[in-house]
Parts: C-alpha cells; structure tokens; sequence
C-alpha cells in the first residue's frame, strides 16, 4: 500500500556543544540527511531539513568545569564551529538553531507541563548518588564506575561504551564521582519517570508489525529493547544546568537532556515556520524522517515516540534510517581523546574540497556496518574515481568542444548503435538511482550516479573523437553533442551529493539555474549554438604530502594519548605483609648483556648478585640496547623459579616499570648498595 506524502520533515541528530563535529557525525548523520534533502528539493517536493546544536546534558557541565568558564561559554564555542563549518560544507539546513534557545525552552517546558498535566509522568522517590565533597546529585556521566554486564572499570552512569549497555548511576559498582573522586553516597530525591512499559505495546505494533520496512540494524535494535520489556525512565535530573522543570516543587531540577533535546526538532520547526510548523508535525500527508547514528537508536525509535505518543496530537517518524560507526585508521573516534578528523580542521587544510569529504564520506558510509576512513583511500578515491572518471570526462568534453568548435555546442548528427547503446545504457541509471535515494542506500546511490560518468569517459574513449577528428567532422559534431548532453546531465545527477562541483560544471556549461531533478535524462540539455565557458578542473589531484601531514598529525595524537589519557590501573586486592616477605627481592650489577638470538624481545643478563652471579632472561630488547645497562645496578627478584626462556633458563626476574605507551623502564637502587642486598 503507498502512502502518498505531499511534505517531508527531515530531522538531524542534534550534535552536542562540547566539541566540534568530525567525519564521524557526517557520514552518519548530515552527508546522509544532506543528500536526501537536496533530492527532494530538486525533485520540486516540499522539504525541511532542521538540525540544531544539543546544548545540554553533563558532558558540557563538565568541560566548563574543567576549563573554568561556564557551561553557555561552552555552547557558545561550539555552537559557532559546527554550524560555520556545516554550512562551509554544503549540509543545507533550512533552519540549524540551538536548544539554549528561548523558543526551545518554551517548547520543551510546554510539553514536559502537557505530559504533567495528563497525569503521564509517575513521580518517584528515589535513593540517588550524592556527592558530599561537590555537594550535589551524580547523574548520568557526573559517575563512573565498574560496568555490571561486561566489567569495563570506567563505565558511565548512563552508558557503558565497552558493551553499549544502558544503565542507571546506581547500577554502577563501586561508583566514584567525575567531579571530586570521592566514593558518593545515597541521598533521597524525586523524580518523575515516563512509563515506557505503558506505551510497550503501541509501539510493538507500531515498530514490529507496521515498520518492517525499517533498515534491518534499526529493526533488529528495537526488537531486542522492546523483547527486554520496557522500564519507566526518569525524565528530570538533579541539575543546574537545562530548561527548569516547569511544575511547583521541583528546584534544582531540568529536563534530562534525552528529554529535552528530540523536542528541539519541533522547536526548530517552529523557528523557521512559526505558522505552518504543524502541518510537518500533525498532518497525516506529512512524512517525518530522523536520521541519526546508531547509538542513538533507542531515544528516537522508541523513548521519543513514547513522548508523542503520551501528548497525543503529534504523528511518529516514518523512518529512522540510522546508520553504524565510521572508524577512523581503525579506532574508534573518540572527542575526548582527539581521535577524529575534525571538519572545521579538514576545511582549513582542504580548501575547496568540500565535495571530496562528501563523496568520501559517502562512497563509504556506514549504512550497514562499521566502516573504517583512511587518508589512503581518501586519497585514492580522489585520484582515482573523482579526477580520472568524473573530472577527466568533463574536462575532455568542455576542452574539446573548445578546440573544434571555439566552445559552441555543435549540432548532433544521425546517431549510431553505439550511441543509442549509451544513450539507454544511461537512461537507466536514473530509475536506480532514484528507488536507492529513497530506500536510504546513498552508497548504492552515489555508485550509480559515478556510473554515468563512467559511461561519459567510456564513450569519449571509444569513440576517440580527436583521432575522427582528421577525417570525419560530422561523426566528430555528434560524439561531442552527446558528450556535452551527458556533462549536462551529471551537473544534475550529482547534485544531491556533490554541489560544489555541480554548481562548478553548471557554470562552465552555462546551464540554466532553474533545472530539476525531472530533467536529468534529457539529451537536449545543451542547445546546439549555445556556448560553453572554458574549462575548469572539477576537481584536482591530492599529493602525497598532503596526507602524509595528516598521517603524522594522527601519530602525534596517538602519542600524546598514551601519555595524557594514563589512569593507573586499579589496585589489586591488599595482601598481608607476610605474602609481601615472601618474595626475596634483591639488588644486583650487570655484568654482561647481549640479545638472545632468534628471540627480539630478550636480553640474556650475568649478575652479580653478592653470590657468585646468576643468569636472568628479561623481555626488555625492545627498549635497551644491552651495552647501555652493563655494569648499572637493577632490583630482581631472587626467588623466582627458574624458567627457559628461547634454551636459556632464567634465574630470576628484573624489575621494571611500564609505562602508559607500553615502554619498559628498568627499576634500580637511588643510591649505592652492594649487589646482593635485600629490598625490603
Ligand atoms: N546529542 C545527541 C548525541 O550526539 C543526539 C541528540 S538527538 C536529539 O548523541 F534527538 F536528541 F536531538
Ligand atoms: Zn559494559
């Protein structure tokens, strides 16, 4: 049964203000979001696409705790960068605000009192984390702690990120507070909860039965929540920072920022249509789309829902195309430690290359699963597909045009088989791209756009006018007729994806401004008579130099981690002072020292251990060479069974430190001792 939609709402996640958005964000959420937007936009359809920056929740409390300035100076920050930089690459939002904002205090506060109101929300007393020394709540990442389900030591008090699992500050074990260290109490505190397990069964149906269709990592993640069965969630947080919560007796508390933030989608509607902005909303012929990326599956499948659906007059989203983790050189990209390929940064080193990032990020997109970003790709796809497929088609077309005919459209003679073949060969291509924009397959989509161009460079290779063009100018006017009917047609194509190049080729081919995704199949695009500008490179080839910069960029943060991001490892169980003594621990000399062959991380070490000398093996290779720790003094374990290691047995063990990158560093006496003494 097709439904027929005469408006669509598109919904981006709303990235949070504690840091600027990385490649991560973009081939998840706003390439995506972008390109199916500019689809339907020049498809003639009625489309907004709203976005906005999340300005609330812990996470930003805690960054303006660290930095010494407030939470607004935070968002303000970060607000600015996201949205220049998003609009630096072309993501089109018809409205990018803010939920700092007072249309979206009000909208927030409004619905939270609606629910209130209705009798929806159950209100709870609770015994919750306190912290003594900070004198205030630990919600949410205010706690850290032991993971109960998979055992992560530094599991949030919302989430897990080892295992991905949900949980409560109070699930945690062996909590300890983010703001002072200390070891947080019980206090008691009220709350008001949404009782997810009422809404369980509308939104099995609506999910399970009436949204097969959903993508099947969406799918699949609903169906194990809804199968878990749903618990009340409390919806208000013990903080100072985020929209009041508007009922008497609640100081001190705000909406929790899960609450809070997805109603920005309204409230940004609001902003840009104060008068129509319902008709998005609550009108039945009205589509309502949330791209976002898949840890955020839960809040707007099924926690978000449940809030339209306790208001009552709101329509839930048709779609909830999430996407996977984009990784970037194999790790996971990660704010906190640096590791991501910041935009505002790759906008400022790649100047002018927005549509790569988008052609990228898309021919690569995590719709399915978790993929990896490379600088060797990222160069590679330029090189290879961008500047020898797309760029050199054009190139050649508008270049030759100018060299036969001064830069006039010739007119196309009596085609023959082989024009016709192409011809059909790319008429064909439309209708796919087409069904995979709309079922949300953008790489699919992306590929087949780049197969016209294919057929573009195909035929001018094939056709091989500039060899014709001795003997046969009348062959010549009709190869570069279509030639320049096909470039035409790619301007068109690839717009969703890549606008900056499209707008570029536009302009060189002179095309008209009001063109739409209806025209693209028409073969007389280009007038015969018509001139066309002369060329211009769409798009150039990127140098090893560029992205050896960001490979070493990426090296020196990956070191920088493991010296910044260091916490000791937690320490092991107490041990009674009689275990202590049962290690004899001694201080030796190094007399000798040599690799043990065939084995590169081992030293082979003689001793002088007061007591005639011992041999002890030490995987150390890796950081000494053996002349520099001859005749220094080292503490070893006397005691130790002897073992081989690689045919040489081992009387002992040397000891040393490792430290957060991994590096051994031999432990020896501060001051002079005679070899053989005991550590005590
Ligand atoms: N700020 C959230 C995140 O980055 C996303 C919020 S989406 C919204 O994970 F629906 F709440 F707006
Ligand atoms: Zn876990």
């Amino acid at each position: 049964m097709e439904k027929k939609f005469n408006r669509t709402l598109v919904t981006t996640a709303l990235p949070y203000a504690n840091g600027p958005v990385h490649i991560g964000h973009l081939a998840g959420v706003y390439v995506p979001a972008d390109i199916y937007t500019r689809y339907l936009r020049l498809k003639g359809e009625d489309v907004i696409m709203v976005g906005g920056s999340d300005e609330h929740g812990v996470p930003i409390t805690i960054k303006a705790k660290k930095e010494g300035i407030t939470p607004q100076d935070v968002v303000d920050r970060y607000h600015k960068i996201i949205k220049d930089s998003f609009e630096e690459l072309g993501i089109s939002f018809d409205v990018y605000s803010r939920t700092t904002s007072d249309i979206h205090s009000k909208t927030a506060s409004d619905f939270f009192r609606k629910l209130y109101e209705k009798g929806e929300f159950v209100e709870k007393t609770s015994m919750q984390l306190y912290d003594e020394k900070a004198n205030q709540f630990l919600a949410d990442r205010y706690v850290t702690g032991k993971c109960p389900h998979c055992g992560n030591e530094r599991a949030y008090g919302d989430q897990c990120e080892a295992c991905g699992t949900s949980l409560n500050a109070t699930d945690l074990i062996d909590p300890r507070s983010a703001i002072t260290g200390n070891r947080p109490v019980l206090r008691e505190t009220k709350h008001w909860y949404l009782p997810l397990d009422k809404w369980e069964p509308a939104l099995r149906k609506w999910i399970l039965e009436e949204h097969k269709e959903w993508k099947p990592n969406v799918y699949g993640q609903c169906k194990s929540w809804l199968d878990l069965g749903l618990q009340p969630r409390a919806v208000s947080r013990d903080l100072d920072w985020g929209v009041p919560v508007p009922v008497e007796g609640a100081d001190g508390k705000v909406l929790y920022v899960w609450f809070d933030a997805p109603i920005g989608y309204i409230s940004n509607t609001k902003e840009i249509l104060p008068d129509t902005w319902e008709d998005y909303w609550k009108k039945e012929d009205s589509r309502i789309i949330h791209f976002i990326g898949k840890d955020n599956i839960v809040f707007h499948c099924i926690v978000f829902p449940a809030m339209l659906m306790a208001e009552g007059s709101y329509q839930l989203p048709d779609n909830v195309p999430a996407n996977e983790f984009l990784n970037l050189e194999g790790d996971k990209i990660s704010t906190s430690r640096n590791w991501a390929v910041w935009l505002h940064e790759y906008l400022r080193d790649f100047p002018g290359k927005q549509d790569v990032l988008r052609y990228v990020l898309t021919a690569n997109a995590p719709e399915t699963k978790d993929n990896d970003f490379t600088w060797r790709d990222f160069q590679a796809r330029n090189n290879n597909e961008l500047v020898a497929i797309y760029g050199n088609f054009v190139n050649r077309a508008v270049v030759l045009t100018h060299k036969y005919y001064n830069g006039v459209v010739p007119a196309c003679g009596a085609l023959t088989d082989y024009d016709n073949a192409t011809i059909a060969e790319f008429l064909a291509v439309k209708a796919r791209i087409e069904a995979a924009i709309e079922t949300f397959h953008f790489r699919e989509a992306l590929k087949e756009a780049m197969n016209l161009a294919r057929i573009g460079n195909k035929y001018l290779a094939d056709t091989e006018p500039w060899k014709l063009a001795k003997t046969d100018m009348a062959r010549v006017d009709t190869i570069m007729n279509v030639a320049l009917q096909i470039a035409a047609n790619l301007a068109i194509a690839f717009e969703p994806f890549m606008p900056f190049s499209s707008k570029k080729l536009a302009g060189i081919l002179n095309l008209p401004a009001d063109l739409t995704w209806n025209d693209l199949g028409r073969f007389d695009l280009m007038p015969v008579g018509a001139s066309v500008n002369k060329a211009e490179l769409l798009f150039e080839k990127i140098e090893d130099d560029a992205i050896d910069a960001q490979m070493q960029r990426l090296e020196r943060i990956k070191k920088e981690n493991a010296v910044n991001n260091f916490t000791p490892a937690p320490v092991a169980a107490n041990v009674p002072f009689d275990d202590f003594m049962k290690l004899d621990i001694r201080v030796g000399k190094v007399l000798e020292c040599e690799k043990v062959p065939k084995a590169d991380k081992l030293l082979k070490f003689k001793i002088d251990d007061g007591m005639g000398g011992r041999t002890i093996v030490s995987g150390i290779a890796k950081f000494y060479a053996p002349e520099d720790l001859i005749g220094k003094e080292v503490c070893f374990i006397a005691n130790f069974e002897p073992r081989k290691l690689k045919g040489v047995e081992s009387q002992g063990m040397i000891l040393s430190a490792e430290d957060s990158d991994g590096r051994l560093v031999v432990i020896g006496p501060q001051g002079e001792v005679r070899p053989g003494v005991q550590v005590k």
